[in-house]
């Protein structure tokens, strides 16, 4: 049988993938969907064989915020595709296959559950025994930043946590409307962020909300793609923190986020042992003598930040430089823990698990 030689082979390839149609990009979210899937021109229209009539709500969106980013089961909600942050049946637990990187808001949802989440606005009525206030706010910590809470009305804390804007953690701190906080983001979604993709802290232009990591306005980090879904200890989220950053200098790290509603939290805790509060944004001892030196493979149960935010994930921890944030403790939506913690703390350690104070204070159990 005759052979073909390798020239042949290339001529044929080239004639094949001229002449083939182009194999349509493969594209996550938005941009592969129907208009007619999130947006309504009148607020009136079909769904299967129903008729229905919505409140007419910004940019013509068929729901809102909550809305698209719930369902029951599985990371993302249909038809919208969107990450679901609010399950309405029990996820079983935080973690991957169970939640996204950021917890849930199922639990705080529940009754009796205010301490297990944010209690925002449409998923939970008001915290009972925090109220409206965040613990810590210090309306110093965002000071003189375009994006601050502080500047557009939310001091006092008056109005109850929504998901984005003013009042929210999402998007452009200087409009009260969640929707019109995010204006430009969805279609713009910089997915992949680092912190190349800067954030622009003097301008508001909507799209700095699409480039930030998960439309924190002006936090850098790189995104899981399946938020974290599928995530292990060499595959998730990376976040970003700087060492010694108490006096809020730097405002892209996953911890300032935090710190614009819980300020004291990140800046009042001293600036060594004994430390008054828990540490954050400060980068693990290398001290051979202490405990952290013995951190040194990524666990997603205490989750540390990079100094310059990578390319691609690591399993790896590098103790003199890797940094502690509020979300080696905590998640930023809701578990099923108290205070939103990634473990039971407060059965510890009669429990018998390890959780995260563990992974980091290895000597003290
Ligand atoms: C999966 C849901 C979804 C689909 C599908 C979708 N959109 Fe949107 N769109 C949104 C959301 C959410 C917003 C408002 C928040 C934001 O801008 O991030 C929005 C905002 C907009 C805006 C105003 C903000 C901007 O980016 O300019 C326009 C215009 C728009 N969409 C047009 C379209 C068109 C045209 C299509 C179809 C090609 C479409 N959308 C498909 C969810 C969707
Ligand atoms: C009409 C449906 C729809 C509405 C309304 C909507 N979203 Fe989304 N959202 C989506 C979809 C779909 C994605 C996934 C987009 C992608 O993968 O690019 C998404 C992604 C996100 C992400 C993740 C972005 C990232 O970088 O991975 C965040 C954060 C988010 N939405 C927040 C919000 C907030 C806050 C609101 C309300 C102000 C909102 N969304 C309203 C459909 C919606
Ligand atoms: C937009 C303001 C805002 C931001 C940003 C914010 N929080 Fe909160 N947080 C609140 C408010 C308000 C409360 C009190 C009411 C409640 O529990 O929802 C609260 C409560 C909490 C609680 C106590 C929950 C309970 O009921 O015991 C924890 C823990 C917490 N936040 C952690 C965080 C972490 C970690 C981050 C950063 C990922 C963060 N917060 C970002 C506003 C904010
Ligand atoms: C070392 C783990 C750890 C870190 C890091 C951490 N927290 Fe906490 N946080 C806890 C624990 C544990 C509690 C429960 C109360 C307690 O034991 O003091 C708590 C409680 C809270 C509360 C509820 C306070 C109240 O009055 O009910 C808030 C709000 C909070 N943390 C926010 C933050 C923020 C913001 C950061 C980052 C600046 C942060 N935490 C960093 C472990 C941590
Ligand atoms: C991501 C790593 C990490 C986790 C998780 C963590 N810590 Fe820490 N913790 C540190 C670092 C780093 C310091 C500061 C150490 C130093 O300067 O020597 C610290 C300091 C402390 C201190 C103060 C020590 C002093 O000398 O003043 C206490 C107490 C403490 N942690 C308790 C806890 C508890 C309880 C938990 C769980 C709720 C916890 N930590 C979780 C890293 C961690």
């Amino acid at each position: 049988m005759k052979t073909w030689s390798t020239e042949n082979l290339i001529i044929l390839l080239i004639i094949v993938m001229v002449t083939l149609p182009t194999a349509p990009e493969i594209s996550y979210g938005i941009p592969s969907q129907l208009c007619s899937n999130c947006h309504t021109m009148h607020a009136s229209y079909f769904e299967g064989p129903t008729h229905k009539v919505t409140t007419p709500r910004s940019f013509l969106l068929k729901i809102d915020c909550i809305g698209c980013h719930s369902g029951s089961s599985g990371p993302t909600s249909f038809p919208y595709n969107a990450p679901i942050v609010y399950h309405t049946s029990n996820p079983g637990g935080t973690g991957p296959g169970k939640t996204l990187a950021g917890g849930d808001f199922y639990w705080v949802a529940q009754s009796g559950g205010d301490r297990k989440g944010h209690n925002v606005a449409g998923i939970a009525n008001n915290d009972i025994t925090l109220g409206l206030t965040p613990p810590g706010w210090d309306p110093t910590a965002t000071s003189g930043f375009i994006y601050g809470q502080v500047a557009n009305g939310a001091n006092p804390w008056n109005k109850q946590l929504t998901c984005a804007g003013t009042y929210g953690c999402h998007g452009n701190h200087n409009f009260q409307d969640p929707l019109v906080a995010l204006k430009g983001a969805h279609h713009n979604n910089a997915k992949v962020n680092n912190s190349a993709t800067k954030a622009d802290s003097t301008t508001v232009s909507t799209y700095t909300v699409a480039g930030s990591y998960r439309f924190l306005a002006n936090i850098y980090g790189l995104e899981a793609v399946d938020w974290e879904w599928n995530a292990t200890n060499a595959t998730h989220n990376e976040y970003y923190g700087v060492n010694g950053n108490a006096n809020y200098n730097n405002k892209n790290t996953i911890s300032y986020l935090c710190a614009e509603c819980h300020g004291y939290f990140h800046s009042n805790i001293g600036s060594g042992s004994p430390w008054l509060r828990h540490p954050t944004d400060i980068a693990l001892p290398s001290d051979t003598n202490k405990d952290y030196t013995n951190y040194r493979s990524y666990n997603l149960a205490a989750p540390v930040a990079r100094p310059t935010v990578p390319s691609n994930s690591s399993s790896t921890v590098t103790p003199g430089q890797d940094i502690v944030i509020c979300l080696s403790c905590h998640r930023a939506h809701g578990s099923e823990n108290d205070y939103i913690l990634r473990w039971d703390y407060k059965n510890w350690p009669s429990n018998g698990q390890t959780i995260g104070c563990s992974v980091c204070h290895i000597s003290k159990y």
